[in-house]
């Protein structure tokens, strides 16, 4: 029998409880499930692609048809260089549609017999993306609701280390502790 194999690929930085739903989702229907984590020059990432890796590997260690694994290149070239079928993205709202369908498409005229699989993460997911989920660590406010505990504490150690270096820079330029993020503050 035809075993159906996906890959999800992403930037996944950090990932977040919407990521892991929609790999729940991905693992009942495909055989077998790739998450693939881009690794992506262009962009400043938070989290190194080693680093993103970890945290997924461990969110998704109670699936067993579900790995982890790193990419670069294309998407559709990977999928042919592991097998897969098919590949797996998440839409959440009518706004992600548009970039989505162009994505699939560009990938079908590239590889022809890949197919995109979309799935809806729970509702109440629909307004959790990895860039607001830094955004609202970055700025102090609360994140464990949004991601797993492991994502949660990653975030809080990374964004401690930025700040410890961002404490030295803003005393030699003289920034005032108020223009700082509330929780960043250091306890008097
Ligand atoms: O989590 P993201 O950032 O929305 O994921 C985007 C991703 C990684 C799926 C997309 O940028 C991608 O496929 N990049 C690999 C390069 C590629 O294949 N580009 C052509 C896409 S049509």
């Amino acid at each position: 029998m035809k075993r159906l194999k996906a890959i999800y690929p992403g930037s996944f930085d950090p990932p977040t409880n919407g990521h892991l739903d929609l790999i729940e989702r991905g693992s009942k229907i495909f055989d077998e499930l790739v998450v693939a984590v881009l690794g992506n020059p262009e962009k400043d990432p938070l989290f190194s692609v080693a680093e993103r890796r970890k945290m997924l590997e461990v969110m998704t260690a109670g699936y067993d048809n579900v790995t982890v694994d790193t990419f670069g290149g294309l998407t559709v070239d990977y999928a042919l260089r592991v097998g897969a079928g098919a590949v797996l993205r998440g839409i959440r709202a009518i706004s992600d549609y548009e970039y989505e369908l162009q994505m699939a498409l560009m990938n079908r005229k590239l590889q022809p017999g890949l197919e995109t699989v979309f799935m809806m993460p729970a509702e109440k997911y629909s307004y959790l993306s990895s860039r607001l989920v830094r955004e609202i660590g970055q700025l102090g406010g609360a994140i464990d609701c949004l991601v797993p505990p492991l994502v949660a504490q990653k975030l809080r150690e990374k964004l401690d280390v930025a700040h410890k270096f961002e404490d030295d820079g803003s005393q030699e330029q003289g920034v005032s502790p108020e223009r700082k993020p509330k929780s960043r503050r250091k306890k008097s």
